[in-house]
């Protein structure tokens, strides 16, 4: 007797029609025709059940901020965060609080169930680390939060931006964080990677880096990284995230880079609907896109990961919590439009996102976390193509969101009553 069974289930690895038995918030069957009785029964009738969304890179304390104190002007990054410094002084722990545990209920309605975010240790105050560190308590029963001490205004740059990265980790935060990019030298930039890997060490902490957000294509803190993720024994423990300078880089230096990164096991992780955003800003025509290297360093077997980075803030206006919304970006910006390729983009921001924040019990296989969502789509690439609802959300093996099919009802004479997006071809019929 199981607690519940997903009947007739299409599985993002290709295989259809198949029962997934869950006992104690644990997967304990994935077969086809499981037959022993359940609690409780759904039926995906054939819709796409897969492991919940991972999101590798957010930020959660800025989340929802939009138009405090004021909007971006120049829609530039570094407006962006002059504009979080403005606001930053005026913030407090109950408003933190109530944005981000708004956001979260986004987020689980999207079936986004774990979220990585880095939280800004620039304020020597830390309200933010003590507001981040009640969420991710708060939240725990339903999403899996983790968060990274991140030195916004630099670890040297900033006047107590060393302290204050290492008090916030003495609270309770458990990834190291930087931005080589942001402090004052591209010497400073390296030492900071130094010190930072070498924290990480001493604490047995991973590592996760603001690296190279620039269309500098000299910024290169991504190769001191590599190297120093190599010196301290952090293989398979750092993720360098953003890497957009490595759009613009010289071809002949990244056939060096890449195969380090591989050997360092580095995870990339590149952030296509704000880097887009972002990114060339100070381009006239042709304006080079603002996205790392994505298909060339698959090809070289380095993890990559997909993040939100910011929804609703002074970075970024737009965003939904959505990783559909994150993978149909990465498929136009990267132009991987093959279905091999898209079929990559959904494994990313479910198990390459997972595999880049080091999560526990994540998949499909007997003995995984019930954690599943039902989508209103037959396969991964038609829930790319349609940014498919979520229509069951399930934790542990309980459901804890549930959407409504979309289906529009029409008044066209001499054609069906209703249509419903998902019904069209999928992607084995073409
Ligand atoms: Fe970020």
């Amino acid at each position: 007797m199981f607690d519940l069974v997903i009947r007739n289930a299409n599985l993002p690895d290709g295989r259809i029609g198949i029962d997934i038995a869950i006992t104690g918030g644990k997967i304990e069957a994935v077969d086809a025709g499981i037959t022993a009785d359940a609690g409780q029964v759904i039926d995906a009738a054939g819709r796409l059940v897969s492991p919940p969304f991972v999101d590798p890179h957010f930020h959660m304390d800025a989340t929802l901020s939009l138009g405090l104190p004021r909007m971006n002007r120049s829609g530039t990054l570094l407006e962006g965060i002059a504009l979080w410094g403005e606001l930053r002084p005026t913030l407090t722990k109950e408003a933190l609080v109530d944005r981000a545990l708004r956001y979260c209920d986004l987020a689980v309605s999207q079936g986004l169930l774990a979220i990585r975010s880095h939280v800004d240790t620039s304020d020597p105050r830390l309200v933010t680390v003590e507001a981040m560190l009640e969420v991710r308590d708060r939240v725990a029963p339903y999403l899996d939060l983790q968060l990274v001490a991140f030195p916004q205004d630099g670890y040297y740059r900033a006047p107590d931006g060393v302290p204050a990265l290492n008090r916030a980790l003495d609270m309770g935060v458990g990834v190291v964080g930087g931005i080589p990019h942001f402090e004052r030298t591209t010497a400073d930039g390296a030492a900071s990677v130094e010190a930072l890997c070498r924290i990480a060490a001493d604490r047995g902490l991973p590592v996760d880096m603001h690296c190279d957000e620039t269309d500098d294509p000299l910024s290169r803190h991504v190769e001191t990284l590599a190297a120093q993720t190599k010196r301290f024994g952090l293989e398979g423990r750092v993720v360098g995230s953003h890497l957009t300078s490595m759009h613009s880089m010289d071809n002949y230096y990244v056939s060096k880079l890449i195969p380090l990164m591989a050997e360092a096991k580095l995870h990339a992780v590149a952030n296509p609907l704000i880097n887009i955003m972002l990114q060339g800003r100070h381009d006239t025509y042709p304006r080079r896109r603002g996205m790392t290297r994505v298909p060339e360093l698959l090809a070289a077997g380095i993890n990559v990961g997909f993040g939100h980075d910011c929804v609703m803030d002074p970075r970024y206006s737009m965003g939904s919590g959505d990783m559909l919304e994150v993978g149909h970006m990465a498929i136009h910006v990267a132009q991987m439009a093959s279905i091999a390729d898209k079929q990559k983009i959904f494994e990313i921001v479910t198990f390459g996102n997972a595999c880049a924040i080091g999560l526990e019990n994540y998949g499909l296989k007997k003995g995984c976390n019930a954690d599943l969502v039902i989508l209103q789509a037959s396969d991964p690439v038609e829930a790319l193509r349609l940014k498919a609802n979520r229509l069951t959300v399930i934790r542990r093996g309980k459901v804890i969101a549930q959407t409504a099919p979309r289906v529009s009802r029409l008044a066209l004479d001499g054609r069906p009553a209703e249509v419903d997006g998902a019904a069209y071809a999928p992607t084995a019929a073409r």
